[in-house]
């Protein structure tokens, strides 16, 4: 009933030669995968335009990984959801922790830039995810709480079916250190029961909710065995094709 989603962000790597490179090598490869897992790449804002081109009719979808809070304007620097519409992008990343930490991006913010996100038509993929010490205090759960309570609440029964979810715990990005399945099991319910409190069962179970933290094909398949987990969301394994081919097939 849920679509099933692993997607690759790839954040600021590769240039733009060697992200075709790679796009040309996951779309060739996509064939090995399930047909009921949809594949996303996520490249650098300057890719988007070609890796769209070369998507387009595959069965590989593409995303952003940002998108800004206003339509347009004097906002030197900045890549508008219409922008992102109108090249054919689909996804758009919000709320990755990156941006959280090094951009200052706040819970109201991304309400702003999920909303703009929703005008245009693209499916945002709403981060959310706790830091070492707020894991370690034992506040990860009121920590998860508080960004999907500020940030997608707000939104109404039809806006919220058209969000995926990143479980995303920080301490586990880019370290090496992955949560165990049981713990992505457990916050991943955790947050399907929010949802199911605020929009009834029937939408909660409709809403991917991704696990995202040194995901790699020797755990991916026991972290996906999961009721709750629904995919995931690749960073580092996703620059090898193969890897991130050997994620998605684990399903
Ligand atoms: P890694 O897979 O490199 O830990 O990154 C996860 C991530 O941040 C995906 O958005």
């Amino acid at each position: 009933m849920r679509k099933k989603i692993v997607a690759g962000n790839w954040k600021m790597n590769t240039l733009p030669s060697e992200g075709m490179t790679l796009a040309k090598d996951v779309i060739a490869k996509s064939g090995q995968v399930n047909h009921d897992v949809e594949l996303v790449v996520i490249p650098p804002f300057t890719h988007l335009s070609e890796i769209v081109k070369l998507a387009s009719g595959t069965r590989v979808s593409v995303g952003a990984q940002n998108c800004a809070q206003w339509k347009s304007g004097a906002y030197t620097g900045e890549v508008s959801a219409s922008m992102l519409q109108s090249l054919g992008v689909e996804y758009v990343i919000l709320g990755h922790s990156e941006r959280r930490e090094y951009f200052g991006e706040t819970n109201a913010e991304l309400l702003e830039k999920i909303k703009i996100a929703l005008d245009c038509k693209l499916k945002p993929i709403f981060c959310c995810g706790e830091k070492l010490n707020e894991r370690e205090a034992g506040e990860h759960f009121q920590v998860v709480q508080q960004q999907v309570e500020e940030s997608l609440f707000p939104l109404d029964d039809s806006s919220i079916s058209n969000i995926v979810i990143a479980y995303e715990p920080v301490w586990a990005i880019g370290t090496g250190k992955t949560a165990t399945a049981e713990q992505a099991q457990e916050m991943h319910a955790f947050i399907r029961n929010l949802l199911a409190n605020k929009y009834g069962e029937a939408t909660a179970e409709t809403i991917s909710i991704l696990y995202g933290g040194s995901c790699k094909p020797s755990n991916a398949g026991e972290i996906f065995s999961k009721p709750d987990v629904d995919g995931g969301l690749i960073g580092g394994a996703s620059l090898v094709a193969d890897d991130f081919i050997a994620i998605a097939k684990s399903f």
